[in-house]
């Protein structure tokens, strides 16, 4: 879907972008000013943060809308904190939808090149051929990825353009989500009193934004762990090639921990952000955690082991899915630069040495490129997707 670019209010210096997440934890508005002129670039930003507000989510689950009145009430509250901390009154914002509604579709076009060589013009053409494919219409087109084009019937070229051919066919994937789910985010969205001007395939988003050049060319792998979502992208030589939607998170951490300890949610969510750990290795000694009781007097105690004792088998479960999705397909071979995490469970201690041990593949956690102001946030991998948001409407002004 494209509903155009995000310009609000012009600002003294340039213009203003928000971007909205809604996520299955937190709801998160980011306001940012940006200098149209500059071009953005590692360490000369043209985007700088100007507030963040964001509110604990309420009616999402596993990155889907499952109560419009809750969900509207979270976005006011998140927006009303952006609006106080960047003094912009908020009116358009541009989000992101994932969840394991969003499906993939393969599809080929082709078209007579009647140029001399082939530019942009005829690349726009060629793959909006192959997106007019029937769609069911209970679905709605997200995005489509280019994987591969065919010129005069030389296959495997990445970017045709400057080549001289008569026939040119792109193979893509498209990328769709239930009209249902995007069109009730809209909703929420529209309720809270916001114009929706975009709605991108959130791991693109979050993708471009913390990934460099360099590493998309390489072979990379973004994987973003949120609260009740694993979104995964894969890169190589320039282009995302593959990428998927796991309805699990950090959420599942939390539930085994309140089954396990009998804590209510809200309580095991605490103990662990602040005593979680992936690894019963990288525990040391018998540590003791006091439990407060719910009047706020202090409770019963447990060892921070038992607690990892119940961690560790989750995050083996999440990375073994995560690795299924990469190395049951082969893909782990091309992915010379490694894997990149975002998303708030990436938190958890142990997690990124986790992560290389299952998934055999150098890890690092990433933070947004070419954007400024609030380093705070901004190295908070929780913030990622909604950086990549504000990005993607930077990129349409
Ligand atoms: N310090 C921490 N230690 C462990 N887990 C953490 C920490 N901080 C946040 N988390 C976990 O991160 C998850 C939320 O991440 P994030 O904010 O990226 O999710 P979201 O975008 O709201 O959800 P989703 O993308 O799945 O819709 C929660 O499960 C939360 O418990
Ligand atoms: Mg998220």
């Amino acid at each position: 879907m494209h509903f155009g670019f995000i310009k609000d209010v012009t600002a003294k210096n340039g213009s203003i972008v928000v971007g909205l997440d809604i996520g299955s934890t937190k709801i998160c508005a980011m306001v940012a000013e940006v200098n149209p002129f500059k071009s953005r670039d590692e360490n000369n930003s043209s985007t700088n943060i100007m507030g963040v507000g964001s509110a604990p989510s309420k009616g999402i689950k596993k990155g889907v809308v499952i109560n419009i009145e809750q969900t509207v009430e979270a976005i006011k509250e998140a927006v009303q904190r952006a609006e106080e901390a960047s003094g912009v009154d908020i009116k358009t914002v541009y989000t992101g939808v994932t969840g394991s509604h969003i499906g993939y579709i393969s599809s080929q076009g082709v078209i007579a090149v009647k140029e001399k060589e082939i530019g942009q013009k005829e690349v726009d053409m060629v793959i909006d051929a192959a997106r007019a494919v029937a769609i069911p219409f209970d679905r709605e087109i997200l995005h489509v990825v280019p994987l591969e084009f065919i010129v005069n019937g030389q296959d495997g070229i990445t970017d045709p353009r400057g080549m001289v051919g008569v026939r040119l066919e792109a193979k893509v994937q498209i990328i769709t989500g239930a009209a249902s789910s995007i069109q009730n985010l809209m909703k929420c969205c529209q309720k809270a009193g916001l114009e929706v001007l975009d709605v991108v395939f959130q791991p693109v988003a979050t993708a471009d934004a913390v990934l460099t050049r360099d590493e998309k060319e390489l072979g990379v792998v973004l994987v973003d762990i949120g609260g009740g979502t694993i979104d995964i992208a894969l890169y190589k030589e320039g282009n995302i090639f593959h990428s998927a939607v796991l309805a699990v998170g950090g959420a599942n951490f939390t539930n085994d921990a309140a089954i396990g300890l009998r804590l209510p949610f809200h309580e095991a969510e605490k103990i662990k952000r602040m005593f979680g750990c992936s690894m019963l290795s990288l525990v040391r000694g018998e540590e003791e955690i006091g439990i407060e009781n719910t009047d706020g007097k202090p409770g019963k105690s447990i060892t921070r082991s038992h607690l990892v004792e119940i961690l560790q088998p989750r995050a083996e479960e999440l990375f073994g899915l995560i690795k299924e999705e990469i190395a049951g397909k082969g893909y782990h071979k091309l992915m010379n630069a490694g894997v990149v995490l975002t998303g708030g469970a990436v938190l958890m201690e142990g997690m990124t040495v986790m992560a290389e041990n299952i998934l055999e593949l150098p890890v690092k956690i990433g933070s947004p490129i070419g954007i400024g102001g609030h380093t705070d946030i901004l190295n908070n991998p929780a913030y990622a997707a909604c950086a990549g948001l504000v990005l993607q409407g930077a990129q349409e002004i």
